[in-house]
C-alpha cells in the first residue's frame, strides 16, 4: 500500500478506525502511535515473552478457524483474580471485569474482504505464528505483521511451493 494511502487512511482518524476501515502496515512513527491506543496495555513481551504463556493459550481458535480470536476477560482473570493490582493497567483491567464489560480492542491489522485466508492450513504445513507475525514475544504494542500484501502471501508461497492460483486466495 503506498505512503499516501496510508496518509490518508490516518488523517481520517481513529474515529474510522473503531468502525473497521483496515489499517495496513508500514512502519511509521505515527502507526506506532495508534498501537498505543489499546483500551488495555497489553504486553505481549510479558505475557509471551517473560511469563511464557503460548500463544494458543489465548489465541485458542487459530488451528480450527479463520479467526485466531482474541481472548475474553475471563481467561485474562483466570490469573488476575487473584494477583494483586499494582499498575495502573491492571486496575484498568479489573474495572472492566467489574462492570462485566468486554475489552473492546481495536483491531490494526485486516485483510480485504476478497481475499480468502484461514490460520489453519497454514499452522498444520507446520508454520509459526512468528512465520507471519514476526517476534510477537518481544512486542510491546499490538503485534503487526511485515506486511500483508499479496506479494508477501506469493513470495512465501513461491518458496514452499503452495499454490499461485488466483482463486486459492480469491474466491
Ligand atoms: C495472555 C494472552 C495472550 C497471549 C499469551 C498472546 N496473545 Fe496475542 N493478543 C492478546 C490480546 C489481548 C490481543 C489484543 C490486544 C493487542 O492487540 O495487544 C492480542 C492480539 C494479537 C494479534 C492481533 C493484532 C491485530 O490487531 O491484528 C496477534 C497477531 C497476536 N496477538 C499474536 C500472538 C502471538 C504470535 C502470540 C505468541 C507469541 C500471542 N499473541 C500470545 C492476548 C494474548
Ligand atoms: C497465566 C497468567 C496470566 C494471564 C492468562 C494473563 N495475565 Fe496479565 N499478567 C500476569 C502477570 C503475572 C502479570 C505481572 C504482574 C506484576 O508484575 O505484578 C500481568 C500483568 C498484566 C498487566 C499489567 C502490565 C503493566 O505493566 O501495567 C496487564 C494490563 C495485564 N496483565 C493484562 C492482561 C490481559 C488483558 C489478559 C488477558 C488477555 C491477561 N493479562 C492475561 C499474568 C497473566
Ligand atoms: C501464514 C501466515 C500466518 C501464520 C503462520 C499465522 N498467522 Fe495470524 N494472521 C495472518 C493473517 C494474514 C492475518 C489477517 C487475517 C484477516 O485479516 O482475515 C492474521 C490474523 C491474526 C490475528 C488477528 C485476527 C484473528 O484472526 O483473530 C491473530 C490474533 C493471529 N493472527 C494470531 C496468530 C497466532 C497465535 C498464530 C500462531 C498459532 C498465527 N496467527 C499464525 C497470518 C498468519
Ligand atoms: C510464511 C509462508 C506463507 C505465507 C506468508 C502465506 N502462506 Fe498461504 N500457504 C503457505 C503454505 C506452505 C501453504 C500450503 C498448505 C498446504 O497445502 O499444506 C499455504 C496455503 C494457502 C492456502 C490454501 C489452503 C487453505 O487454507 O485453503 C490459502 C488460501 C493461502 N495459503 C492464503 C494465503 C494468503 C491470503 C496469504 C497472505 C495474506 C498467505 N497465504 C501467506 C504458506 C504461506
Ligand atoms: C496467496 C494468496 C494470493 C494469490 C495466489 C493471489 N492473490 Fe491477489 N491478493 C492477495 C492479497 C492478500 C491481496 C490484498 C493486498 C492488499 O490489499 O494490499 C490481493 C489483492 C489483489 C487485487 C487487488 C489489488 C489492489 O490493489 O487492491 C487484485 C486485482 C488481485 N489480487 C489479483 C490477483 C490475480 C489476478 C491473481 C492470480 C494471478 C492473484 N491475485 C493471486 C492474495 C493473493
Amino acid at each position: 500500500m503506498s505512503g499516501r494511502t496510508i496518509g490518508i487512511i490516518l488523517g481520517l482518524g481513529a474515529g474510522c478506525l473503531a468502525m473497521g476501515i483496515g489499517l495496513f502496515y508500514s512502519l511509521s512513527s505515527a502507526d506506532l502511535a495508534v498501537q498505543d491506543r489499546q483500551p488495555v496495555p497489553f504486553s505481549h513481551r510479558l505475557h509471551a515473552g517473560t511469563l511464557e504463556i503460548a500463544c494458543q493459550f489465548c489465541h485458542r481458535h487459530a488451528k480450527y478457524s479463520p479467526v485466531a480470536g482474541v481472548p475474553s476477560l475471563a481467561l485474562c482473570q483466570t490469573c488476575h483474580q487473584s494477583l494483586p493490582q499494582t499498575t495502573p493497567g491492571m486496575k484498568v483491567l479489573q474495572t472492566y471485569w467489574e462492570q462485566k464489560r468486554a475489552i473492546p480492542w481495536i483491531r490494526l491489522q485486516r485483510l480485504p474482504d476478497h481475499v480468502y485466508f484461514t490460520h489453519e492450513m497454514h499452522l498444520f504445513a507446520g508454520l509459526t505464528c512468528t512465520s507471519c507475525h514476526g517476534n510477537v514475544a518481544r512486542m510491546t504494542g499490538t503485534p503487526r505483521a511485515p506486511t500483508y500484501e499479496m506479494g508477501w502471501c506469493l513470495t512465501c508461497h513461491e518458496q514452499r511451493g503452495a499454490s499461485h492460483d488466483c482463486w486459492t486466495c480469491h474466491k
